[in-house]
């Protein structure tokens, strides 16, 4: 990895599921896999597997089909059953993470873990070695260490690395920071932990105060190269670091941050619209980035200044995040090419069956509609996906 690429790590099917409401079965968890394999991401966190058997065959199907097109991760505490269990579930991936978390800040080590200072991280290095003996690739998280004092934050994560860390998360676990408190959390442990730089760091931002893409780009301009996100900003409460926005903020701002991402942002809309209908959670509509309204003009001067020139008020392209706003109206009386044009620029590739049994459900629906909408088109092609 260069220096200026920011590694998206994704946790819809791990955090994000976690969202109240938005539990998926296995089948709907491989079709958002797959998404996320074609969107690019650097790593899938897929699941905790010692959670329940459900989430440890979601992260096993998914290792074995996507494992060597990304890396695939599961979730363990610093328990030696979870990191059997999420080995276990991993193991015929071809690119595997373990990741293991373990709670350093004085309130969970006081009031949930009990567990005194050096407790801690003797069992972080323990865990995290033994991690390591099944994969070369382990990630570990001090979980809410944003409100974890900074000397000892210092020395779980020089320790951890010691012990053969490869990643070290930095969870915003409740969402506390502001992005200047959070970039100087992680400048202190650029400038006082000796080892830091055979680690990558890693941000976790939960948005209970809206500020997790905020503190997450705050956090790679403090030298983080690891985003852990979710599509459509799901997670537990207010969810955590949108994918879509603090993708589009390092495209869109390239000229401030000089850093790219590996990912394919024409499949944004695609997959915002897939984890939606799968989760059943709504995107609002004034949504940044995958909100009806995001690319919507609707006064009259704006409309004026897009028509002359779109960058008036057009700071990205909607095509870009693959969003086709379009002066093609499809109807009754328009034909398969019409058609299978829209569906390509909606991010969808099918095959000829599929293609034809859309084509004729959208025929039926043009004969009693004036006009078909994307939204439409989009409801079609997802039942025909979800039904397979
Ligand atoms: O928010 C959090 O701290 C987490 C950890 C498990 C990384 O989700
Ligand atoms: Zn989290």
């Amino acid at each position: 990895m260069s220096d200026d690429t920011v590694m998206i790590f994704d946790t819809t099917l791990r955090d994000g599921e976690q969202s109240p409401g938005c539990s998926m079965t296995t089948s709907e968890k491989m079709k958002v896999a797959g998404e996320l394999v074609e969107l690019g991401v650097d790593i899938i966190e897929a699941g905790f597997p010692i959670a329940s058997p459900g989430d440890f065959e979601a992260v096993q199907k998914i290792a074995q089909e996507f494992g060597s097109q990304t890396t695939i991760c599961a979730l363990s505490r610093c328990r030696k059953d979870d990191i059997d269990r999420a080995w276990e579930s991993l193991k015929e991936a071809e690119k595997s993470r373990i990741h293991v978390f373990l709670a350093t800040s004085s309130i969970h080590r006081e009031h949930k873990l009990k567990m005194n200072k050096e407790q801690i991280v003797e069992t972080a290095v323990e865990m995290v070695k033994r991690a390591r003996d099944y994969c070369a690739d382990v990630e570990f998280s001090p979980e809410d260490a944003a409100r974890t004092e900074k000397d000892f934050l210092c020395e779980v994560v020089e320790k951890a690395i010691e012990a053969g860390a490869t990643t070290v998360n930095i969870p915003d676990t409740v969402g506390y920071a502001t992005p200047a408190h959070y970039h100087g959390v992680i400048t202190t442990l650029k400038q006082n932990v000796p080892n830091i730089n055979k680690a990558i760091i890693s941000t976790h931002c939960h948005n209970d105060l809206g500020l997790a893409v905020a503190n997450s780009l705050s956090a790679v301009e403090a030298g983080a190269r690891q985003i852990e996100c979710t599509v459509n900003g799901l997670g537990e409460r207010a969810g955590n670091c949108a994918l879509e926005e603090v993708v589009m903020a390092l495209k869109t701002r390239s000229d401030y941050y000089g850093l790219h991402t590996n990912i394919n942002t024409k499949r944004l809309y695609p997959i915002s619209h897939l984890v939606s209908t799968v989760t059943g959670m709504t995107v609002q509509r004034n949504k940044a980035i995958v909100g009806k309204n995001a690319f919507a003009h609707e006064a009259g001067i704006h409309q004026h200044g897009v028509l002359q020139e779109r960058t008036t008020y057009e700071i990205m392209h909607p095509e870009d995040v693959g969003y086709i706003g379009t002066n093609l109206v499809l109807g009754k009386h328009s034909g398969r090419h019409a058609f299978r044009d829209r569906i390509q620029s909606l991010g969808h590739n099918l095959d000829d069956e599929t293609f034809q049994r859309i084509f004729d459900e959208f025929i039926a629906l043009a004969d009693k509609k004036k006009e078909i909408y994307d939204s439409d088109i989009i409801a079609l092609i997802e039942n025909q996906v979800t039904d397979t």
